[in-house]
């Protein structure tokens, strides 16, 4: 676009992609205790690693136990087909669990387990070794073979985790799909790997009561027909239909077999897992990930920003069915040998501290999760968390949205008693592991900022020319350079993975993500491109003016989207959650205060022009927000598909408020 800005009188032509209008001066240097003890606390680890990427690379690929070490770092000869390690063999599963218990470790604890009625267990290093090595025998007996693809679909019980880490041991690509997925979800996903078999759960607990999967996968199976075996873990013991001769349970087949088992040697470029991402239209892309450089990305960036150390317990809040929970739930966490919490069910059951309750009982230490949940919670109130003696806790981490600076104070004050660093990761299912966060004993952090690329990362934000933007301006995200646990292609579609990934500026990685590098050269997201909206010819981040909102004392959530705009293009349309303890007499009144605070925060003409209170809000399963939904009731078109939403309920609410508030403006 261009814009004309009067800059002291100077009429000044402007390409920006985006314009940054907000401004955050509030800045916490890493605690002087913390950083003495940090595994990462010496800030030319940066220049080290720009100074000589793959060298620095190497030094972290060191920790891994490999059968065969690699004769070259990088292939990038077939760019953007990236090959890293090559000649590498190794095994995950072996450096998870077998080198630990050979190290004398056995006993160390893996997983607290939760369930979310309240049964728990505990696994150490030698039974989930143990496990793996008679699923990985089951799997064998029911003929899958390396190089097979097995698809998941299981609630989050500790033989999720252990499925992952056999197929990973026999060389079987698993992809798994989020419990909360429909069976078209399902069907879609095992068509497109071209699976034989499904390994499921009857079912899993979610808000007090048991749900049933298995009957996703009959129904999906009918239209999925390379599928010949079903493998069914009994969790919640309801009844489920079991297909003789097709359907088997774990129980009967898993407990037969011996507790030994070899791993297989994989080649660093093997397939590790396909993950699909749905994708705002089309098809769902099919993630690849390969086995030596993701475990390398994922092992170091899970040490050197959560600070891993042999004693912490730490808490990876997400589910196994997205990326976070792949890379820092499995996989990293256990490569590294860390003690974590794995909890089955929702935040808020059977009341809104279930989570301070886990955090003090385990002695948490490092707690991960979404700015969602943290909102949620902010919601709930903070005085749910306080009871509780969150004492153990010393690193909070944040990833999937950009966290508005009032959540990321709340989340440092009430959580982390003001002690702990607070880690904002960006990162994408496409990237395997974090690319931008802070380093927690090193890095001053600023609240709602990513910070900076992590060491061995070459981020950039360009203009839509592909010309770097200077500090202080927005523009589009970029990665200059390939990186170990990179995606290498599109499971069946490399042409879709060179256009989508690649294609829009030459020889870099755009992510799709708006960002802005402020004064000091700190990485602001600015969530999706295609979310931007242009009001009177600026181009505005939905991010800014959803945490201008959030930064009002009564605001818990809001969303933000164009609505088009005879007279200015597209006016901004905000829907807003209000905090539980706000009851606002005069709606219309108090939508005024709202746009008013908007506009006195970062700038009038970013004002919204309607102020809409919600209940909820159409999201993800994944908890982002949906503002496709939000631009077509916005618009009062017809709402579309719906199929990845996890409340679908919400619309109604949200189109019976909307008709309730029809004439604020
Ligand atoms: O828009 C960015 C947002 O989530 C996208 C990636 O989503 P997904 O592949 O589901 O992976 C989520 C977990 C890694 C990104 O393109 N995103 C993720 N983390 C952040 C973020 N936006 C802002 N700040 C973050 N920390």
């Amino acid at each position: 676009m261009v814009d004309q800005v009067e800059r002291a009188g100077q009429p000044e032509e402007r390409h920006d992609a985006i314009e940054v209008l907000s401004h955050e001066d509030r800045r916490f240097p890493p605690p002087a205790a913390f950083a003495e003890q940090a595994n990462v606390n010496d800030p030319a680890v940066y220049e080290r690693a720009k100074a000589d990427p793959e060298a620095f690379w190497a030094e972290q690929a060191e920790n891994l136990t490999w059968f065969k070490k690699w004769d070259q770092v990088l292939d990038w000869d077939n760019a953007p087909f990236a090959k890293w390690f090559v000649g590498g063999k190794l095994n995950i599963a072996h450096n998870c669990l077998d080198r630990h218990v050979e190290a004398g470790k056995g006993n160390k604890v893996a997983f607290y387990w939760e369930g979310e009625p309240g049964d728990t267990r505990t696994i150490t290093y030698s039974e989930l070794l143990k496990e793996v090595c008679k699923v990985s025998n089951a799997l064998k007996e029911l003929d899958v073979v390396k190089g097979d693809r097995v698809v998941i679909y299981m609630p989050m019980i500790p033989e999720l985790a252990v499925t992952l880490l056999a197929c990973a041991r026999i060389g079987a690509p698993h992809t798994v799909v989020f419990g909360g997925f429909s069976a078209d979800a399902v069907r879609d996903r095992i068509n497109d790997a071209q699976a034989e078999i499904v390994i499921t759960a009857d079912g899993g607990y979610r808000r007090g009561a048991p749900s049933a999967l298995k009957p996703h996968v009959d129904e999906a199976i009918e239209g999925a027909p390379s599928i010949e075996k079903v493998l069914v873990v009994k969790r919640t013991g309801q009844d489920v239909p079991m297909t003789e001769g097709r359907d088997f349970w774990w129980d009967d087949v898993v407990g037969r077999q011996p507790e030994q088992h070899e791993p297989e040697e994989m080649d660093s470029e093997d397939l590790l897992y396909l993950l699909y991402t749905s994708g705002t239209t089309g098809k769902p892309k099919g993630i690849a990930h390969t086995t030596g450089g993701y475990m390398v990305g994922a092992t170091y960036t899970h040490r050197a920003v959560f600070d891993i150390k042999d004693d912490d317990v730490y808490w990876c809040a997400a589910d196994i069915g997205w990326v976070t929970g792949h890379t820092y739930i499995c996989y990293a966490p256990l490569a590294n040998c860390t003690t974590s919490v794995m909890y089955e069910g929702t935040p808020f059951y059977p009341e809104p501290d279930r989570w301070w309750d886990i955090i003090e009982r385990y002695k948490v230490s490092i707690l991960y999760c979404a700015p969602t949940a943290i909102r949620a919670h902010m919601k709930e109130g903070h005085q749910h968390a306080t009871g509780h003696d969150l004492s153990a806790l010393r690193l909070l981490g944040s990833v999937g949205e950009p966290i508005n600076p009032e959540a990321w104070m709340w989340y440092h004050r009430y959580i982390g008693g003001e002690r702990c660093p607070v880690v904002d990761t960006w990162w994408q299912t496409e990237t395997g592991s974090i690319m931008i966060s802070p380093l927690p004993g090193v890095t001053t952090t600023k609240p709602g900022s990513a910070t900076f690329a992590l060491p061995g990362i070459d981020a950039d934000i360009v203009d839509d020319d592909g010309k770097s933007v200077p500090n202080g301006r927005a523009g589009y995200l970029v990665i200059r350079q390939p990186w170990p646990s990179m995606l290498r292609t599109l499971y069946g579609d490399p042409e879709r993975y060179e256009e989508t990934y690649w294609g829009k500026f030459e020889n870099m990685y755009f992510a799709g993500d708006g960002a802005m590098r402020d004064e000091e050269g700190y990485f602001w997201l600015l969530g999706r491109v295609d979310d931007v909206m242009n009001v009177s010819g600026h181009r505005l981040s939905t991010t800014e003016i959803e945490s201008a909102l959030v930064s009002h004392d009564l605001v818990a959530e809001a969303a933000v989207v164009g609505q088009p705009d005879p007279l200015t293009g597209e006016a901004i349309f905000a829907f807003v959650i209000l905090k539980n303890r706000a009851h606002p007499e005069d709606q219309a009144e108090f939508g005024k205060v709202l746009r008013d605070h908007v506009a006195k925060k970062i700038s009038p003409i970013a004002k919204p022009k309607r102020v809409m209170f919600t209940p909820d809000l159409p999201k993800t399963r994944s908890g982002k927000i949906m503002r496709r939904l939000l631009r077509n009731i916005a618009s009062g078109q017809t709402i579309g598909d719906t199929t990845t939403l996890a409340d679908s309920g919400v619309v109604d609410l949200i189109q019976e408020a909307s008709l309730s508030q029809s004439d604020d403006e």
